[in-house]
């Protein structure tokens, strides 16, 4: 039974409020070479916040049902990308997916191990908008929590991780070439955030989107190579150890020009922690 809709929303604002990294440098792990498009295997183990979105019900055994990605904020809440689980990618209503569950800790999704962790509850951000992409953001509540080292923090308005110029990685089990070459263990790219100056010079609004300053972010490599790609969405783009991002959108991956967007995370803070 699905509790009311803002009684939810309540529950995961105190969980997501007591997520907020403490605006401290947190010294960033060291970039080892990179998902998901120019990227290279990496160990779910030093990355437990990075998690996939699976339901064998909707995308078949094969992978595990994995179609998307997520990232662990606290023990039970899990943020991904509100198209993820719109009737486009899932093929149905969400409502008639009863299997919606997340994988932690397994690499490889054909290999046993980790947890898979049912999903309570969805919120899913009814101002999402599918033309712009804007608020492309859901909530996930598990049903047993994850322990608490699989948590990252996430990065307020103001915190240097979202500075231009910084080097962020993004993780993903997601198309590793654009041509439908799904990865089967976790990987990650290097990417930079770039500025809010370039990425709306990238997507001024076609029918990928319209980047939006504020409510996203764009990283990548101008020269094009590293990227997210189909099956990443939804999944963490970390710096300086913080969560800024979750893969949302692009036309095509790695291509030069069009950088990776991603829902900016300040924005999340900022709507579940104000009074
Ligand atoms: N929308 C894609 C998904 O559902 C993610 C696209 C990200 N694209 C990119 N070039 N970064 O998996």
């Amino acid at each position: 039974m699905r509790r009311p809709l803002n009684r939810r929303l309540r529950a995961a604002a105190v969980l997501i409020a007591a997520a907020v990294a403490a605006p401290l440098a947190v010294p960033s792990p060291a970039a080892a070479d990179g998902v998901v498009i120019g990227g290279s295997p990496v160990q779910v183990s030093d990355s437990p916040w990075a998690v996939a979105l699976a339901s064998r019900d909707r995308f078949g055994g094969t992978r595990a049902g994995q179609f998307c990605g997520g990232a662990v904020v606290a023990p039970t809440i899990v943020l991904t990308a509100a198209h993820c689980l719109s009737m486009e990618v899932l093929g149905a209503p969400l409502e008639t997916v009863d299997d919606l569950h997340v994988i932690a800790g397994r690499n490889d999704l054909k290999a046993a191990g980790g947890r898979e962790v049912a999903v309570r509850d969805v919120w899913v951000n009814e101002e999402y908008d599918s033309f712009t992409n804007a608020g492309d953001l859901a909530i996930l509540t598990l049903d047993k929590p994850l322990p608490a080292d699989h948590v990252i923090p996430m990065a307020p308005a103001g915190d240097r991780a979202y500075d231009a110029g910084t080097a962020a990685r993004v993780y993903g089990w997601g198309d590793t070439t654009g041509q439908g070459d799904y990865a089967r263990s976790l990987r990650a790219a290097r990417v930079r955030v770039l500025s809010d100056a370039a990425c709306e010079a990238a997507y001024p609004g076609n029918a990928d989107g319209t980047y939006l300053r504020g409510v996203m972010l764009c990283a990548g490599e101008m020269e094009g190579g590293r990227d997210a790609c189909q099956g990443d969405s939804g999944g963490p783009l970390v710096a300086r150890g913080r969560l800024i991002g979750l893969v949302s959108w692009g036309s095509g991956c790695g291509q030069a020009g069009s950088p990776g967007v991603y829902t900016r995370i300040s924005e999340v803070v900022a709507r579940f922690t104000a009074p």
